[in-house]
């Protein structure tokens, strides 16, 4: 049923206090722009309609987002209140059903606030409903006044005087409102207030005064209340949802001894018995397998994988590794590899755009770049792809079986056939057909007695 339903998220502000050049929005929270914190959770509710309102650097916005939502531009900012007014256009496609507001700069709302409050909403019979929540320091949140328990209106932090200030239950942030009537209250907010702007907390108060049933719906966990208005508070943020993700993938079976500088993205998926160690980042969409050990110092980017993985101090950016594989210490694996299982990658190796075979060893001081290479393949200490020849790039492709000697260079495009094997040293410039060996150097003299007398005693 929510799926008929609209949300409208604002961002438009510039979010002075943070002094950043892009939007408040998209301040990252573990790596994630708020804003996407709130559209996911908005999407997990099967609210697929969703309007973004851009302002403040509104092109930096857009681009992230591109064409996966809407967007209404607020050009001036002048006030919550105004920002929704610019997706009026958008509001009114949904006359007849509700529209869920939310802010940018408030990522932990959950999916359970945002469908249970919409629940409270129906079964109320509001036209409005608002998330309250009752905190220690509501400092900087809207106040909330009520008369006999019945919902009268919110006074900001800046208009509040000081006995107002004392009361504890705040504005979150995120409304529910009937398409038709959210366009009629807001037509009749004024900037009459300390910031002279068109506050969106008005909209409440204007409903209830014309009758409306507006209630405010009590926030289940008081740590989904959070946002940012600076970096203090950003960091905050950053710390509390860093714990908070630790929790769940301890919760989930995954061991972490010491939380020192782990850093996990409420978007990745660890399986039990995985041993997480210090140092470890772990950025965007990411899947580790059972039984493996990351860390310490390792960093996984949007990558998957397997089971019964070790990565050791090396980085991984969106890349696929196989069950079994070791990986470092120090090698970097870029972007479109796909290492297989039981392989070994170690120390000072880089991977780049390629396949690596099952069982294949590369162990030491080697650069791999588009290539595919096969399985059961070992790699002397030192092999270099020269995939680039200033101008593009070419694939070396390696068989099965096949043995490359140390200091080897493959001149791309090459093809080193199944079972085939290069001396040590070897530059291949041509392909080098299955079974046979390669000796691409020159050969060595040796001069008898040259040394003589050149022995310092
Ligand atoms: C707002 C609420 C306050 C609530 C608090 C919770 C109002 C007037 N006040 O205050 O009651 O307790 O959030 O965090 O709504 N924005 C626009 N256009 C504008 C102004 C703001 O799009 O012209 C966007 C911002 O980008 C931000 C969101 O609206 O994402 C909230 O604005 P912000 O300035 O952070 O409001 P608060 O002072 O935090
Ligand atoms: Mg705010």
């Amino acid at each position: 049923m929510l799926s008929n339903c609209c949300a409208v998220i604002l961002a438009a502000g510039a979010g002075k206090r943070l002094k950043s050049k892009k939007p408040k929005a998209l301040a990252e929270v573990l790596f994630k722009p708020m804003v996407q914190w709130v559209v996911d959770a908005v999407r997990s509710c099967e609210i697929e309609d969703i309007c973004i309102v851009t302002g403040h650097g509104a092109e930096y916005i857009e681009d992230y987002f591109g064409d996966t939502v809407k967007y209404a531009r607020q050009t001036e900012q002048l006030g919550t209140g105004h920002a929704v007014m610019a997706a009026s256009d958008f509001i009114k496609k949904h006359s007849g059903s509700d529209v869920l507001i939310m802010y940018g700069d408030a990522p932990f709302i959950s999916k359970d606030t945002i469908e249970g409050m919409y629940n409270a909403h129906k079964e109320a019979g509001c036209t409005c409903t608002l998330l309250s929540a009752v905190l220690d320091n509501p400092f900087g949140y809207g106040r909330i006044f009520k008369n006999n328990g019945k919902f009268e209106k919110i006074v900001e932090e800046r208009d509040c005087t000081a006995e107002q200030k004392l009361i504890k239950e705040a504005n979150v942030g995120m409304y529910w409102a009937d398409a038709d009537r959210l366009l009629f209250g807001l037509s009749k907010i004024t900037p009459n207030n300390a910031q002279h702007e068109y506050y969106l907390t008005d909209l409440p108060m204007v409903l209830a005064q014309n009758g409306d049933n507006v209630d405010s719906y009590p926030i289940g966990d008081n740590d989904e209340t959070a946002s940012a208005n600076d970096r203090v508070q950003l960091h905050q943020l950053n710390k509390s949802a860093a714990k908070r993700e630790i929790m769940r993938v301890l919760n989930n079976g995954v061991s972490v001894m010491d939380e020192s500088g782990i850093i996990i993205s409420p978007d990745a998926n660890i399986g039990r018995d995985t041993l997480i160690l210090p140092g470890t980042v772990i950025k965007g969409k990411v899947t580790i397998g059972e039984d493996c050990v990351i860390g310490p110092n390792a960093y996984i980017e949007d990558s998957v994988v397997g089971n019964g993985v070790k990565v050791n101090s090396s980085q991984i950016y969106c890349a696929k590794v196989g069950d079994g594989t070791r990986i470092g210490p120090f090698a970097y694996i870029r972007p479109d590899s796909v290492i297989g299982e039981n392989v070994k990658i170690g120390d000072f190796v880089e991977i780049k755009n390629s396949t690596i075979g099952a069982r294949t060893s590369v162990s030491h001081l080697t650069y791999i770049g588009d290539s595919d290479v096969g399985e059961h393949v070992n790699f002397g200490c030192g092999t270099v792809t020269c995939n680039y020849d200033g101008l593009k790039k070419h694939r070396t492709v390696i068989g099965n079986d096949a043995f490359i000697g140390c200091n080897t260079n493959l001149v791309a495009p090459v093809t080193v056939g199944d079972g085939a094997y290069t001396a040590a040293g070897t530059t291949v410039t041509d392909d080098v057909p299955e079974g046979s060996l390669a000796i691409g150097r020159s050969r060595q003299t040796n001069k008898a007695g040259w040394a003589e007398g050149k022995i310092k005693k």
